[in-house]
């Protein structure tokens, strides 16, 4: 047996421990290639803790260098700041990778394999924000400032591009909104273009497009599109928007990248409303799990797992409920089991 790569493990809120529990029990029949140092984050950490994102859980990962996380939940409007945003921070994670392909044939989409490159660090996410008062109203004016740098917007390109040739990709899409935000999605164009034209040409093709028009056509024809790149904000809405494409959030995975570490968790969030229930579905944690697998450059072990996900979602068609069907995660996990032993 190999020797086991050792990685964090954060269960996370809501939905994160049963879709964890199931990913334990997947990698072990894939002779448990990770040696798990499991650390806790989130809501219960406050009470344990007094801290969302507890220290021990940072040291965790600064040592593995790799983690797989749960969704972790942040509070809308006050409270918190993003536990995911200052893991990002913390770590430096400047690249978001999303893949977005048909597992199920059949639906809506079929036949779709695109991914989206997603600026982690910077945009509108950088929480800049503040009210002014006016009279006896405090949140009278709300203003939030962007900031998008040279060189974050250079090394994302450069990802997303390196990415695109690695993987045998044919056109990169930038999206941006330099009509409208001439200076702050201006310059990750301007930067994308010049890269482009510096380094790239001929390798694939390269697009621009305005991020309004780009969802109305992922809508329409999402068969055009290949790798898409964008800032942050974008990329949030965008990968959602993917992700309906491919049968929601419980089918997409996601890399947070950087140079320091890198943390791989499913798109979707903590799922309040279906937390407890044992109903949620853990493919897309799954997938960000064969991700990681690939990153650790375990490429048969990765497609194995995948393999075994198509064929319990198409040939035993054992599917949650997001899904249409009627099994719990305990039933798919233990289906997906049983295929990973016959492969
Ligand atoms: P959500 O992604 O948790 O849920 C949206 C809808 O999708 C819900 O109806 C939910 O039941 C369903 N859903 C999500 N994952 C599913 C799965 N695996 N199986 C079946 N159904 C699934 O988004 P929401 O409700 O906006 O956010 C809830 C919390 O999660 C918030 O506190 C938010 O900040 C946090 N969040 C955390 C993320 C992370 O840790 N990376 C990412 C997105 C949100």
């Amino acid at each position: 047996m190999p020797t086991k790569v050792p990685a964090t493990l954060i269960p996370g809120d809501g939905i994160g421990p049963e879709i964890i529990a199931s990913a334990e029990a997947v990698f072990e029949a894939l002779g448990t290639p990770f040696e798990w140092d499991r650390q806790a984050a989130g809501l219960g950490s406050i009470k344990s803790a007094g801290d969302p994102l507890p220290a021990a859980a940072l040291d965790s990962i600064r040592r593995n260098r790799l983690a797989l996380k749960g969704p972790l939940e942040t509070p809308s409007g006050g409270g918190y700041r993003s536990v995911n945003v200052r893991l990002r921070e913390e770590f430096q994670l400047f690249a978001n990778l999303r893949p977005a392909r048909t597992l199920i044939p059949g639906g809506r989409f079929d036949k779709i394999d695109l991914v989206v490159v997603r600026e982690n660090l910077e945009g509108l996410y950088i929480g800049h924000e503040h009210y002014i008062q006016i009279g006896d109203d405090p949140h009278a004016v709300a203003m939030g400032t962007g900031v998008n740098t040279r060189e974050g917007c250079r090394r994302l390109l450069e990802f997303a591009f390196e990415h695109a040739v690695a993987s045998g990709r044919k056109k990169v899409t930038i999206v941006h909104k330099a009509n409208i935000l001439k200076a702050l999605t201006g310059i990750f164009l301007e930067t994308g273009v010049k890269l482009y034209e510096t380094k790239y040409q001929g390798r694939f093709a390269l697009e621009t497009m305005i991020v309004d028009a780009c969802a109305m056509k992922l809508v329409l024809d999402p068969w055009q599109f290949d790798v898409i790149v964008t800032t942050n904000l974008f990329g949030d809405i965008l990968s959602d928007l993917v992700a309906g494409l491919v049968g929601g959030l419980g089918m997409t995975p996601g890399a947070n990248i950087g140079a320091s570490a890198a943390i791989f968790e499913a798109v979707h969030g903590s799922a309040p409303d279906i937390a407890g229930k044992g109903i949620a579905n853990p493919t897309a944690l799954l997938l960000a799990g064969a991700m990681m697998l690939d990153h650790c450059r375990l490429g048969e072990l990765a497609r194995r797992l995948r393999q075994a996900i198509s064929d319990t979602l198409n040939l035993d068609k054992v599917r949650t409920g997001d899904l249409g069907g009627n099994s719990t995660t305990g039933q798919f996990t233990k289906a997906l089991i049983a295929r990973i032993a016959k492969a």
